[in-house]
This record gives structure tokens, sequence and C-alpha cells, in this order.
């Protein structure tokens, strides 16, 4: 059984029968996986925190075929779960029970990128790093970065609406993404794949597939807004003796830096302990509280350079900043953003994480993991907190040796009575998935968790695409 740690009940779709695996094999011969060893790893979520028991896995090459095995599945009553890189942090990427698996590792073709506007076109199934190397090499890069790029699908990204850490300088997909192809439950395609600055004919269409995590249609082309390569990058790693200093250094840098600014990240000691301990990384800046990321990112490295001297002067001499080191060159700059890249990674080195993703007023940032702290006591191994301070996004992250559902009883729904306080959201970036559509009340008024659904009635009426996730269901007991 699946989900003895969630209430949930299997829907009535239909079951895989051997004729589906044929009709399967028939329509995309060699890209059709089965076996309980094959599939195991499109099953188990990246933090292995939740599993389907799905049978079958499809790997489409073309929209065509996505249309055929979506007009299959909708005519078969076939439940579908659509996947990228399965690095998804909220149980939406896997099955909850047995749906097919579509995954779009095998749509991984560019398609068109224009030099002069910037603009790329390409499958869902794009690698995010690869495609960043391929912008890079023409001076220009993707508007957005994350942990997870060596993995990520763009097609994910964008049904996740992904955050990272460039969004304080290039502004989240909904403004980046053009033009989306999608191919609906019932296996028509919609040509949405315009790449136009500016298009006021009608509804925003593709705005309801951006983060709708697959539960509306399964994205198969992307059409995305990419900036020039920045000429001059420079990464400033400090240290803050509190966390009203490393507010106060945002807001001095923001001044002080202006339009270079491209990233601020915060994160607290104990993640530091975490990523020196695990992964064997080594930070130059010690002993302190509190750590801040900032980068710039300009066309003149003189300007650019003169700009953040002037601020960590200012920064040092009023004793925002305790400590602190800057880095210009290449390896350094990586060196020091995977100390805070690689948080998330660190975290499953000790034991089970209990990952919260929450939007709040700045000021209030960090009070939600103190009480936190306050609140779990022993109970908890680790209480921790970073995230995109620029964006007033934090990642409170709880562990623990193995899941234990006294301790999520501590934790839930605390986090969320907390965050619906000061008019948080409950995911600022991550999505709802499985694991958070139960709590979507602490965000949305019922009125428009009522019009989501109705949406989704009128694009998907079977409820073929991603069941079980995003939005909420009655609480039922189960079975798989
Ligand atoms: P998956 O995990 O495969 O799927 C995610 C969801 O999208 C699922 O609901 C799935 O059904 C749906 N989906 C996937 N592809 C499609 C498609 N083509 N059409 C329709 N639906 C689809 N997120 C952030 O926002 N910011 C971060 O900084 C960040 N950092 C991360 C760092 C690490 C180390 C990890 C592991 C994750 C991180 N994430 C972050 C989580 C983030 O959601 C994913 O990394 C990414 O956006 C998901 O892409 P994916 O291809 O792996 O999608
Ligand atoms: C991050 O910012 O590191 C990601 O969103 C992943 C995480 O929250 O751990
Ligand atoms: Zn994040």
């Amino acid at each position: 059984a699946t989900c003895e740690r969630y209430a949930v009940r299997r829907l009535p779709f239909a079951r895989l029968a051997d004729g589906d695996v044929a009709f399967f094999e028939r329509l995309m011969p060699g890209r059709v996986v089965t076996g309980e060893e094959e599939v195991k790893p499109f099953n188990v979520d990246w933090l292995k925190s939740v599993r389907g028991c799905s049978q079958l896995v499809l790997k489409p090459q073309t929209t065509a075929e996505v249309s055929q095995i979506l007009r299959y599945c909708h005519e078969r009553n076939l439940a579908v779960n659509p996947q990228g890189g399965n690095t998804g942090l909220v149980g939406g990427s896997v099955p909850v029970f047995d749906e097919i698996i579509l995954s779009t590792a095998l749509m991984n073709q560019i398609i068109s990128f224009d030099k002069v506007s910037g603009i790329l076109v390409c499958q869902a199934g794009c690698v995010l790093e690869r495609l960043n190397e391929y912008l890079e090499e023409q001076g220009f890069i993707m508007p957005l970065d994350l942990g997870a790029k060596g993995s990520c699908h763009i097609g994910g990204n964008v049904a996740t609406n992904a955050g990272g850490l460039r969004l304080l300088r290039y502004g989240s997909l909904r403004g980046t993404v053009l033009g989306l192809e999608v191919v609906q439950a019932d296996g028509s395609a919609l040509d949405c794949l315009t790449s136009l600055r500016k298009d006021n004919t009608g509804y925003d269409l593709k705005q309801l597939f951006i983060g709708s995590e697959g539960t509306l249609g399964v994205i198969t082309a992307v059409s995305i807004l990419c900036p020039q390569k920045p000429k001059a990058v420079n990464l400033a790693f400090l240290g803050c003796q509190s966390f009203a200093k490393v507010l106060e250094t945002f807001t001095t840098c923001r001044a002080m830096l202006g339009e270079i600014l491209s990233a601020y990240e915060f994160m607290d000691e104990k993640c530091m302990e975490l990523v020196e301990r695990h992964l064997k990384l080594s930070s130059p800046v010690t002993d302190s509280p509190f750590y801040v990321l900032i980068e710039t990112s300009g066309s003149n490295s003189t300007h650019d350079e003169e700009k953040l001297n002037n601020f960590l002067e200012q920064a040092m001499a009023s004793g925002l900043v305790t400590d602190g080191t800057v880095a210009t060159d290449d390896k350094k700059i990586k060196m020091l953003w995977s100390l805070r890249e690689r948080i998330t990674e660190a975290l499953t080195h000790e034991g089970y994480v209990y990952k919260y993703d929450i939007s709040l007023p700045v000021g209030k940032l960090y009070d939600l993991v103190t009480d936190m702290r306050a609140r779990l006591g022993q109970s908890a191994k680790n209480v921790v907190g970073y995230g995109h301070l620029g964006d007033g996004n934090l990642h409170l992250n709880i562990t623990a040796e193995s899941y234990s559902h006294s301790l999520l009883d501590a934790i839930e729904p605390f986090v969320y009575e907390w965050t619906a306080r000061y008019s948080g959201s409950i995911s600022a970036e991550h999505g709802l998935g499985f694991k958070k559509k139960q709590f979507i009340q602490y965000s949305k008024p019922r009125e428009a968790v009522v019009l989501m659904q109705q949406f989704k009635a009128m694009l998907d009426p079977k409820g073929i695409l991603n069941p079980y996730k995003t939005l909420p269901s009655a609480l039922e007991s189960s079975t798989c």
C-alpha cells in the first residue's frame, strides 16, 4: 500500500491491461518501460518520501505521440502522471497509486533560438543545465537557475512555476515564458507557442498551465525569453551576527547596488554546519549565526566592482557584516554558490526531512524558524532556515532520524496557521503536489479553490491528469 501515511483512496480509474501495454509498444517501440525494478526510479520522488506503484513508464519523443497517449488513456479512463526530471519536492512528480507515468525524458530537442530577441523555443524535456550551456555559447543564459538544474526539465520548471536563485533579477516564469504548447487530457494539442513579448488577444491561457503541476495538461514545448549572459559577475559571501543585520544588509545593498543586484540568499549557521559535515565543503567565512550570498551581474566589471566594494566598506564599517569574502573568478563563485545550493542535498543525509517553503513579509521570515525550534525542542534533530530572502521566501526544514507521525502533528497545522496569520503563502515556489494540497485553504479563499476545481473539471472532465494532486479532496481511508 502506498498511502498509509495519507488517507487517500484510489479513484475508479481503469486498471492497466496487457492490451494497453501492447498498444503503447506499437505506438513507440522500445520506449515503453515495464518491470518493477525498471519502473522503480520513476515511482520514488527525489526526497524518497513518497512512492507510487505504477507499472508503466512511457517515453514519447513528439507532441503527436503525447496526443496519442492521452487520447487513448482518456478513452480507456487510465490515469496519467506527467513527469520531468523527478526533482519536485512536494510529491507531485510520482504516482500515488498505479497511474501511468508519462516521462518527458526523450523530448529534449531545441526547436529554435533567436539571437536578436533572445527567445528560445524547445521541447519540454530539455534539462535546464543543458539549455543554459547551449545559450552560454551564444552569449545568453536561462532566466532561471536552481540547485536541481542538472536533472530538472524546463517543462517541469514551468509546470511547477519554479522560482530559484535568479528570480530576484529576471522575475518569475509567469513573465519570461512567452508561449506554451500543451496537450490536453483528451489528447487535443493546444498551440499557444508564440514568441511575442506582447499579445493581448483574449485571455492569456498559458498562465493557467504555468504552475498547474501536471493537473490541467501536459506541457510539450516552451517558448522563453532569455537574458544576455552578464559580462561581469561578482559574488560576496558574508557573515552577519543577527537576522536583523541580514535584513539591514539587504536594504543597504539594494540601495547601493541597484540594478546590478542579481541574488540575495541567506542561510543560518545550522545549514552551514550540515553542508560542511555531509558534503565536505568548507566555507571561507565562519563563526556567524547567519550567512548571506550577494551576487551582482552587469556589463562592466570595473563599475560593478567599485559599487560592490563601496557597499562592502559601508557594511563592514557599520557592523552589519562581521566577516566576508568576494569572488570574481568562476571557480570561486561556483564554490561559494555550492554552500547555498547544496543545503537541500546536505539535509537528506540527516534522515527524514520535513520541508516547508513559505512566503512571508520579509521582516517576519526568521521568526517562524525560531518559534518552530522552541516548539519542537528535542523532538526534532534540526530546525533550519535558508532561502531566497530577496523574494521573501523562507525554506524551513526540520529533520528527524526517521518519519514520525507525532512530529508531523507538532509541525502541522501550526506552520500553516503561523503563515496564514501573517498573510503568507504555504507554498512560495515548490507547489502543492500531493503533500500540501489539503492545506490550500490557508493561502486561498474558498471561492478561489472552487473556481480552480471548475477549471479542472472543464479541462480534464474525467480527472485522469495527475489525480490526487494540487487540489484538495475529501479525506478518505486508503489502500493501494
Ligand atoms: P518533476 O519533479 O518531474 O515534476 C514536478 C511537477 O510538474 C509534477 O507535478 C509533474 O506532474 C509536473 N510536470 C513535470 N513535467 C511536466 C510537463 N511536461 N507537463 C505537465 N506537468 C509536468 N524549486 C524552486 O522553485 N526553486 C528552487 O530553487 C528549487 N531548487 C531545488 C533544488 C533541488 C536540489 C531539488 C531537488 C529541487 C528543487 N526545486 C526548486 C524543486 C523544483 O520544483 C524542481 O526542481 C523543478 O522545477 C521540477 O522540475 P522537474 O522536471 O524535476 O519536474
Ligand atoms: C532551494 O532554494 O534550495 C530549493 O528551493 C530547494 C529547497 O527548498 O531545499
Ligand atoms: Zn528555493
